[in-house]
């Protein structure tokens, strides 16, 4: 199964990916990292793994349909079954989310449908979250469809709030959990314990 990351920034999670994968505990080959930040960490990443990289954006390809394309293609090209979105910030278009249709992940740092949507993203969700005053947040994986954070749910775990949090201390302990989580999904996914 070959696996494509499509990231924004730091890339953290692309990383326990590929490390798991590295060091044989996840039974996927990486294709292709693709982000549409050309200062995304995730590049450097990808570089130092030695795993092929794209820059795809509305700087390189200036017409919307033009770049779903050209991310279709990247895709297609590297032999990509599954895309996992960890930490992608822009909405993928209608041709790669219908050929890739139930087989696009994507990694949420709250236990979806509460503290999702359009604008739920980094800091907000953790903001969210305190402002709320539940006891209880967590992470989700779930398939990509046309709307934000609105696939079907593969898998969530939760995560304690403590009440001396800020979003810093939350936003940490969610992401710990996120890395090891993550990978803890994808070799289920991988053995077909979880059906895409
Ligand atoms: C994670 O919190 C993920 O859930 C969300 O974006 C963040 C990406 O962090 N979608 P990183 O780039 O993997 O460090």
């Amino acid at each position: 199964m070959k696996i494509a990351i499509l990231a924004s920034h730091g890339g953290s999670n692309m990383q326990a990916v590929l490390d798991a994968i590295a060091c044989g505990r996840l039974g996927m080959e990486p294709s292709i990292i693709i982000s549409n930040n050309r200062k995304a960490y995730a590049l450097e990443r990808a570089a130092a793994a030695g795993i092929p990289h794209r820059v795809l954006n509305g700087t390189t390809h200036p017409e919307p349909a033009d770049l779903d394309q050209a991310i279709l293609a990247a895709l297609r090209e590297s032999g990509t079954d599954i895309v996992l979105l960890a930490g992608y910030m822009k909405k993928l278009g209608p041709a790669t989310l219908s050929h890739f249709d139930g087989r696009i992940v994507n990694i949420h740092p709250s236990l979806l449908p509460k503290f999702g949507g359009q604008g739920m993203y980094g800091s907000r969700v953790h903001e969210a979250v305190l402002a709320s005053s539940e006891t209880e947040t967590g992470v989700t994986i779930h398939l990509v469809d046309g709307a934000y954070d609105e696939g079907r749910i593969l898998a969530q775990t939760p995560v304690p709030v403590l009440p001396e949090d800020t979003v810093e201390t939350l936003a940490a302990r969610v992401l710990e959990r996120e890395h090891r989580f993550l990978v803890e999904t994808l070799v289920r996914v991988s053995k077909g314990e979880i059906p895409l």
